[in-house]
């Protein structure tokens, strides 16, 4: 049976097995390849995106939750908080293979929505959920808060 949502505040029906990954959905059904696979099972988080305004794991996500759902990926996530996160993220150059960083951006943005100033104690568990290989921590942390503080001016 088709599903429909929205992405990227576009609607969109889906016609696939119900047991399909959001991750899969979005990237064979959708072509929007900038949410990762990692792990497949909710380790690493390269895979988040935004399901109503919170992180969600795409990769066990099934499409059969989704009806009615608002997703938002890397692709086109907007707003004061993901736009602040993307500006400090190329002004700090936080990447450094870029893997893991779609699912940083979508985590620290989901932070920055609920928590606008953060202390760093919060951004550790915001963000711990989101591994990266090349150890770009320290910069995500820093982003964050150049992020946070954009947003304060
Ligand atoms: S691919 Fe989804 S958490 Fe790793
Ligand atoms: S930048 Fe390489 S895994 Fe995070």
């Amino acid at each position: 049976m088709p599903t429909s949502f929205t992405v990227n505040g576009k609607d969109v029906t889906v016609d696939a097995d119900p047991d399909t990954p959001l991750l899969w959905v979005l990237r064979d059904e959708l072509k929007l390849t900038g949410t990762k696979f990692g792990c497949g099972i909710a380790q690493c988080g390269a895979c988040t995106v935004l399901l109503d305004g919170q992180t969600r794991r795409s990769c066990v996500t099934p499409l059969s939750t989704l009806e009615g759902a608002r997703v938002e990926t890397i692709e086109e996530v907007t707003g004061p908080e993901a736009e602040a996160v993307k500006a400090a993220w190329v002004d700090i150059n936080v990447p450094q293979c870029g893997y893991c960083q779609s699912g940083q951006v979508m985590s620290a943005t989901a932070l920055l929505q609920v928590i606008p100033k953060p202390t760093d104690e919060e951004i550790d568990n915001a963000m711990a959920g989101n591994i990266c290989r090349c150890a770009t921590y320290a910069r995500i942390r820093k982003a964050i808060r150049q992020a946070s503080d954009s947003l304060e001016a």
